[in-house]
């Protein structure tokens, strides 16, 4: 495993279309792991493959609490319902965060690593993240969803 460079908002890379992932081999994995690391090492509750300059559709989430580690492959949201207005954070921005509109809950589907299908529900912070990282792959970024910047360091994502 290794630590890698997280891009910053203003780079271009952010603002791609990420792929599909097609093939779920070592590669990938090492992958995973790799961002798994660089998040933790960063305090940090999700990544997507794109900050790492890599544009795969390939995410990982890990709110510190009993959840565990979350590995989400080419995720789509099927359904969402209801909305929360709630801070978040980005490590391509780090120190900031800003109130953001999302779904007060969602289901979703992604592959876990080996390529089985997932079924996932969350709310609150957990739904928020699959929101954010989601939006990652997509070249979306929080910052273009801000309501209010709060600008409040502490709990930054
Ligand atoms: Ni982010």
């Amino acid at each position: 495993m290794a630590q890698r460079e997280i891009l910053r908002f203003g780079d271009k890379r952010l603002r791609e279309h990420s792929e599909e992932v097609t093939v779920f081999d070592e590669e990938l994995w090492e992958l995973l792991d790799d961002m798994h690391e660089t998040m933790a090492a960063a305090d940090g509750i999700g990544l997507a493959a794109p900050q790492v300059g890599v544009a795969k559709r390939v995410v990982v989430i890990d709110l510190g609490d009993d959840t565990g580690k979350i590995e989400l492959i080419n995720p789509v949201i099927t359904a969402m319902r209801g909305k929360q207005l709630e801070p978040e954070g980005c490590l391509s921005y780090p120190k900031k965060r800003g109130v953001v509109k999302r779904p007060a809950k969602i289901k979703a589907k992604a592959f876990d690593r080996y390529g089985k299908l997932m079924v996932y529900k969350a709310g609150g912070l957990l739904a928020r993240a699959f929101c954010h990282e989601i939006d990652h792959l997509n070249g979306i970024l929080y910052k273009d969803k801000v309501i209010e910047w709060t600008e409040d360091e502490e709990d930054a994502e």
